[in-house]
């Protein structure tokens, strides 16, 4: 028996000094509040993570719901068989019921990992779990035991490793390797660590803790240290990092993929020998993506993938990047994917041409969602002269999100306002064939445009959020509205963002008022059919 872990990634990627990223965005993102994807939306975020080239794609919590079981097994089956394809996680509780349910939603996936978990700090034994050391360790050997009957990939997190008394989380890291754990991941689920001290933490497992697994970090944000922390954890050995695209996750998020693989590609002189197989050109798209699916923003600054990464305003940085762009950018913003590629489609561009392009764009569309985006696509051909990749990927994500689920669709809306008169709205929604309509004034149009929807859907929410910014420059930019609503009524507690693109600002808003309140409903009937109440 070895006395000291030194095992990097060898049999996970046969490389010692590849670092295997596990991409958590459709797990742990999607515990963000507000955001609900369904299984089509998920499979659209897993097929970017596959082009990403992610080493893990956590898909979700089986026993949390039969959507999240639904979803894992559509990824499972489809993604996890591509050629290439990462591999395919669930998330499980130690219960052997829960294990054996988790692996059935994977078990199509040509390779699949359980990623069993149970709490080992006594605020959570105390408080949540109502175990004694004992019993989670109990539960530790039997939730890893029954996981290695199913597959010999079988991950372990003693959750809130970070306030688990050291000696305590070492047994119960000891007994997940005895009983076949081959990753052992260490979150600091309430994000208290500060990196010397995380990375401390990774090497005394290393050394206490033997056996022949790879070390794995899941850092939250909630000091805004999320990637200093993983990646101290890396400097000290370990070889897993769990990430999610641009952050998400509970409360203040996870580390963010796009910041961990950039600081690694970038300052390889720091991490001697380690490397990820992402496919850093993709990272943009990826973060567009997940923004529209889930309704959140990318904040402006965001290192790597917001809009100001590679901007620069004041007169010796322009110059400087004028004459040099090494003078004030460390990153190439190509690398990343972000410079806006232009579509050589018009206005006159028939149906077959626009479905070729998304092809090439790497978007799978079919059937209503890319007849309906093919006429979007020539509505806004007709009003706008360049078309760019990232304004295609806008308008398709809003067709996909509507037409996933059986929500409510935009017919058509009439508004009129301006310095004189009370600003008025009319609008027309469609739901399953059936035609409503209702008409309202407001303080503005964008105001009566959304009490309209209000009345015509019948679905109760509060105002809590409104933003507007541009797709891309220029007086013809599509207009990207993000409203954000509290459920009132039936709705009450849910809060949901909502996301619409048009040149026209009102139309923009009234579309992501629609799919706010389409989200609404959505969470509505998933909750009501949600089996067992539980989360991590
Ligand atoms: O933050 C956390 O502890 C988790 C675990 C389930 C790994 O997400
Ligand atoms: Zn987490």
């Amino acid at each position: 028996m070895t006395t000291e872990n030194s095992r990097t990634a060898e049999t996970a990627g046969g490389d010692p000094g590849h670092l295997v990223v596990f991409d958590t965005t459709l797990r742990d993102g999607e515990q963000s509040p507000g955001i609900s994807l369904d299984a089509a939306e998920k499979l659209e975020i897993a097929e970017q993570l596959a082009r990403v080239g992610v080493d893990y794609i956590e898909a979700g919590f089986p026993v949390a719901s039969l959507g999240d079981f639904e979803a894992v097994q559509a990824i499972a089956r489809t993604v996890g068989n591509e050629p290439g394809a990462p591999a395919i996680c669930g998330l499980s509780r130690t219960h052997v019921a829960d294990v054996d349910r988790c692996w059935e939603a994977l078990r199509e996936a040509a390779r699949a990992r359980i990623h069993v978990f149970i709490s080992t700090s006594p605020q959570h034994m105390e408080h949540m779990l109502k175990m004694t050391q004992a019993q989670v360790l109990a539960e530790t050997r039997a939730g890893v035991s029954r996981a290695r009957e199913h597959t010999d990939d079988v991950e372990f997190s003693p959750q809130d490793a970070t306030r688990t008394p050291l000696e305590f989380m070492l047994e119960v890291l000891r007994a997940a390797v005895e009983a076949g754990a081959t990753t052992l991941n260490i979150p600091d689920t309430v994000g208290y660590g500060i990196p010397w001290d995380f990375g401390a933490l990774i090497q005394h497992i290393r050394k206490q803790v033997p056996g022949d697994y790879v070390l794995s970090t899941h850092c939250h944000n909630d000091l805004g240290l999320a990637t200093a922390n993983t990646l101290a954890g890396v400097q000290a050995g370990a070889r897993q990092v769990e990430v999610c695209v641009n952050g998400l996750g509970e409360r203040a998020g996870n580390a963010a993929l796009e910041e961990v693989v950039m600081a690694l590609r970038i300052r390889p002189d720091q991490f001697p020998g380690v490397s990820t197989t992402v496919r850093t050109e993709e990272l943009a798209r990826a973060s567009r993506l997940v923004s529209r699916l889930t309704g959140y923003p990318v904040q402006y600054n965001k290192a790597v993938v917001g809009r100001n990464a590679f901007a620069h305003e004041s007169g010796i940085h322009q110059h400087g990047v004028l004459a040099d762009r090494s003078t004030y950018e460390i990153i190439d913003a190509a690398s990343v994917g972000q410079v806006g590629r232009q579509i050589v489609l018009g206005k006159h561009s028939g149906r077959h041409a626009f479905s070729d392009t998304l092809g090439k764009m790497g978007l799978h569309v079919q059937g209503d969602a890319l007849n309906q985006a093919f006429l979007r696509f020539k509505e806004l051909a007709d009003r706008k002269v360049e078309i760019t990749e990232a304004d295609i990927e806008a308008i398709v994500a809003e067709e996909l999100g509507q037409d996933l689920v059986e929500g409510f669709q935009l017919e058509s809306l009439e508004v009129s306002g301006g310095t004189v008169g009370m600003p008025r709205a009319r609008v027309v929604v469609s739901r399953a064939g059936d035609k409503l309509e209702a008409a309202s004034e407001g303080n503005g149009m964008i105001d009566a445009a959304c009490r309209s929807i209000r009345q015509a859907t019948g679905v109760e929410s509060r105002l809590i959020g409104f933003t507007v910014s541009s797709v891309t420059g220029g007086v013809d930019a599509l207009g990207d509205v993000v409203v954000q609503l509290e459920g009132e009524g039936r709705t009450a507690g849910i809060k949901v963002s909502g996301r619409g693109v048009s040149t026209d600002v009102v139309e923009a808003s009234a579309r992501a008022y629609l799919a706010a309140v389409n989200r609404l409903v959505r969470i509505r009937a998933r909750n009501e059919e949600r089996q067992v109440e539980i989360g991590p």
